[in-house]
């Protein structure tokens, strides 16, 4: 991730939390790929089984609490992000939303596409699975949105529905973590940006961890070993 932030154009901030208290040792590397960064931590006295809502509320309270200027993305460790992505990411005026792939543990749901399908800027319908996720109000990945920070603080730019902080919820059903935050920042399509106009590039994807059994895309999948034999020395 910072190899990749240090191509990225600045101003970039990376807000690095660690699930738990911060360690030296992550430390000394995030101060190694010279990308400027804040390094906090969470939930030290928390018995959370999913860490994740809590590290993502430790940076807003940062981005809000210093009333940071910019537009928040949300990127973890299961996700593969192109450098298009924070290009693009750079266009979004209040929301911004594209699609994600998501990788299955499943070979027979293989890939599956989340998010909007777009017209001239402006969602028109959603890419979903046939699953119980149809209640969703908003069929959008963690990794498929970024807003404008001043979202959080000013009450004129946000959904009805925030009443008091925008934050992730921990009790948040599984599949519904997206939507039940977006609910927060917007009303509806007609607020949102597609990014770009008409949402048609892949600039991330979601590679679940934890699985030795991914669905690959047909075309990523290397069939044979390559007929190379290299000698150790
Ligand atoms: C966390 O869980 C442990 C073991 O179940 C328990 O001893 C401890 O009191 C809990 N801490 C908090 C803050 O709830
Ligand atoms: C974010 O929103 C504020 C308030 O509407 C605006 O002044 C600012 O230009 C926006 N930032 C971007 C990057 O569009």
């Amino acid at each position: 991730m910072g190899q990749m932030l240090r191509l990225v154009r600045s101003p970039v901030l990376w807000l690095v939390v660690e699930a738990g208290k911060p360690t030296p040792e992550a430390a000394a590397a995030l101060r190694r790929t010279s990308v400027t960064h804040r390094y906090i931590g969470c939930g030290e006295k928390l018995n959370a089984t999913d860490y994740r809502p809590h590290q993502m509320n430790a940076a807003l309270d940062l981005v809000e609490n210093h009333r940071l200027d910019g537009i928040v993305y949300f990127a973890q460790e299961e996700g593969v992000y192109s450098l298009q992505l924070f290009h693009q990411m750079r266009q979004i005026r209040r929301f911004g939303t594209w699609p994600v792939p998501v990788i299955s543990h499943n070979t027979k749901d293989g890939v599956l596409l989340q998010g909007p399908l777009c017209k001239e800027g402006q969602v028109v319908g959603w890419h979903t699975s046939e699953d119980g996720t149809k209640l969703r109000r908003f069929h959008i990945a963690m990794s498929g949105f970024a807003f404008n920070s001043t979202m959080l603080w000013d009450p004129r730019l946000r959904s009805h529905l925030a009443w008091n902080s925008i934050r992730h919820p921990d009790t948040a059903k599984e599949g519904f973590e997206g939507t039940t935050f977006v609910e927060q920042l917007v009303e509806d399509e007609s607020q949102m940006e597609g990014i770009p106009d008409d949402c048609s590039l892949i600039m991330n994807w979601h590679v679940p961890s934890g699985s030795g059994n991914l669905a690959y895309p047909k075309g990523w999948r290397v069939v044979t070993n390559l007929d190379v034999i290299i000698p150790l020395k």
